[in-house]
């Protein structure tokens, strides 16, 4: 049997930035990661975070919360690495064992070669950092697509049709979808869109939500912008194919950004969710991203339950629509889902019984 080696690991953040190392010694020499380490017998993960920092960086953290815990098969061990989100008490440190140390910019986290089982961690923090970023662009400038990035949007299409059993098509080079006469609101300069479309059953709007927010939070790590569309669209003929059992939901507007978007208000984490001081760390996160969510009118119209569990059980948290008189509250509802993985993790908890398979 691989041995298994459990550690502990400090994602250190300010507002913009991770903290992060580069391995000064042994077999992952040069790589970048997390600073941490194991956890010695009879310590619990927490004390071992703060004895692993002093000796490594000869600093003090404060612990916020456990972020998520990875488990990852390197050739010759098993990994757990529990990552909590932590800040440091001072700006001071000194590098005992590590070769070099940077705080990276949230939007370039991609820029040093992270050991792999860090880079999953780093794939969602800046999947965080895309849902904190992004504002609904209505004003584009006329800039083409390049083919890499069509390249590359057509692939996660690709996959997100292949998961969510979907017909996602972009169209690009197209002004008339978004600014004939007949278009409505006020946008301005789209030439692409992402018209999404899957055959039609009581499942659609949730599947179309979740997979289509996957696309657009890529989009922003692309430097893209977007915006849902539940009306502001017309229908092109000749523009995406459709088999005659399929519909479209809805459409994305999709390119170069003429603006910053506007920071709307949103609801309380109180008024989306069963949120109390007692909730863990992973939960409160799950719910912020939600809020974040794009949703039709701004409605936010769901709704978040932390289930009550025997302790030892993972939790189990329930997501719903409530009603509205908008509609599209399926399609906010799977945005919203996908919204909060990123937040909450999926390490963290399980969906209960979610109105579609994901
Ligand atoms: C399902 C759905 C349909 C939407 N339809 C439209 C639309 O037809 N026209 C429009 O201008 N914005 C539309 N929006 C964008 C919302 O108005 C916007 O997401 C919301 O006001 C929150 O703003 P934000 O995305 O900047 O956070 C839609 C959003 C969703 C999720």
């Amino acid at each position: 049997m691989m041995k298994n080696i459990e550690v502990v690991a400090a994602i250190i953040s300010s507002p913009d930035q991770i903290f992060a190392t580069k391995r000064g010694y042994g077999e992952f020499k040069g790589w970048w990661e997390f600073p941490g380490g194991k956890i010695e017998q009879g310590e619990s993960r927490e004390e071992a975070l703060h004895r692993e920092i002093r000796e490594e960086l000869d600093a003090q953290i404060t612990i916020d919360t456990l972020f998520e815990t990875i488990e990852w098969d390197y050739p010759d061990f098993h990994l757990t690495m529990h990552c909590y989100l932590c800040t440091l008490e001072n700006d001071n440190y000194t590098l005992k064992e590590h070769e070099d140390a940077r705080w990276i910019d949230a939007d370039s986290l991609f820029s040093v070669d992270w050991l792999p089982a860090d880079l999953e961690v780093v794939r969602r923090l800046s999947l965080l950092h895309s849902v904190r970023a992004r504002h609904s662009i209505r004003r584009y400038i006329d800039k083409p697509l390049s083919q890499e990035v069509i390249d590359k949007l057509n692939e996660k299409i690709r996959e997100c049709n292949e998961k969510g059993n979907l017909h996602i098509q972009l169209v690009v080079n197209e002004k008339r979808g978004f600014n004939g006469i007949m278009a409505y609101g006020s946008f301005s300069g789209v030439s692409n869109y992402i018209v999404m479309a899957g055959a039609k059953s009581d499942t659609l709007g949730y599947r179309i939500g979740y997979y289509g927010e996957q696309i657009v939070l890529y989009a922003q790590q692309l430097g893209l912008g977007t915006c849902w569309a539940g009306i502001s669209y017309r229908k092109i003929k000749g523009a995406y194919t459709l088999a005659s059992e399929e519909k479209i939901a809805c459409m994305i507007s999709i390119g170069y950004p003429d603006e910053g978007g506007r920071v709307l208000k949103r609801k309380t984490s109180e008024m989306v969710s069963n949120i109390s001081v007692d909730s863990p760390g992973w939960f409160a996160l799950g719910v912020k991203a939600a809020l974040q969510a794009p949703t039709a009118v701004n409605q936010q119209k769901f709704f978040f339950e932390l289930m009550p569990q025997p302790s030892g059980c993972k939790p189990i948290v329930k997501a719903k629509a409530l009603p509205s008189m908008v509609g599209y509250t399926k399609i906010d509802l799977g945005i919203a889902m996908y919204h909060f993985e990123i937040g909450a993790g999926l390490s963290n908890f399980e969906w209960s019984d979610t109105p579609f398979r994901i």
